[in-house]
């Protein structure tokens, strides 16, 4: 699925990013939203950065992952400017713990969970880091995925530590 998701031409992957994001928008979770988390794409992945500007002009608190490798775990810190980003390896974008702030948990009322594959029962497989998954432990906010239609199957395997998603946005609309 890394190889698909790379081997995407660019005007694809700009198009669907935007289609998938305009179904977001519809949706009740994303209107009433007030505090989104979600990632900083990398150069392969759905494009996240249209998603963080209309938060941004609507109003809403937008929080991007800090990861911790050590620990194996990471909180959201409130972006205002992608200048307060740094590059923390290759293509990898996080916040700079100089420029923002933590937000808890229960400030975040829509997390945009990644993935690389997911199923119509909303479970996922992730990065392999199980950051999503401890998150989701302690998060009572609404969850929702975004993903392209070919990264979806209709039933995948799953550990007991795995955390379903609520809702999955494809290319075609609604998958879950
Ligand atoms: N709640 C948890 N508590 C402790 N360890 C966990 C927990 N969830 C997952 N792990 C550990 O993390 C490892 C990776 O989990 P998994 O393969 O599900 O990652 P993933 O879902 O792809 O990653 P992510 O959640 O970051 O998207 C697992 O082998 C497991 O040992
Ligand atoms: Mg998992």
């Amino acid at each position: 699925m890394k190889q698909k998701l790379e081997s995407m031409n660019e005007n694809d992957r700009i198009t669907k990013s935007k289609e998938i994001a305009a179904y977001l928008y519809k949706t009740e979770k994303w209107i009433k939203s007030k505090c989104i988390g979600i990632t900083v794409s990398r150069k392969f992945e759905l494009d996240t950065l249209p998603i963080i500007k209309k938060a941004w002009s609507e109003g809403k608190t937008v929080c991007v992952p800090k990861c911790y490798s050590r620990e194996k775990n990471m909180e959201f810190r409130e972006l205002r400017s992608f200048d307060e980003l740094e590059n923390v390896y290759m293509d990898l974008y996080e916040p700079s713990l100089n420029k923002t702030e933590v937000c808890a948990s229960n400030k975040i009322d829509l997390l945009i969970v990644p993935g690389l594959v997911f199923d119509s029962a909303g479970f996922r497989i992730g990065y392999g880091g199980g950051y999503y998954d401890r998150y989701l432990q302690h998060y009572n906010g609404s969850t929702v995925s975004l993903a392209y239609s070919f990264q979806t199957e209709k039933q995948l395997p799953r550990e007991e530590f795995d955390i379903p998603v609520e809702h999955i946005i494809t290319e075609l609309g609604h998958f879950k």
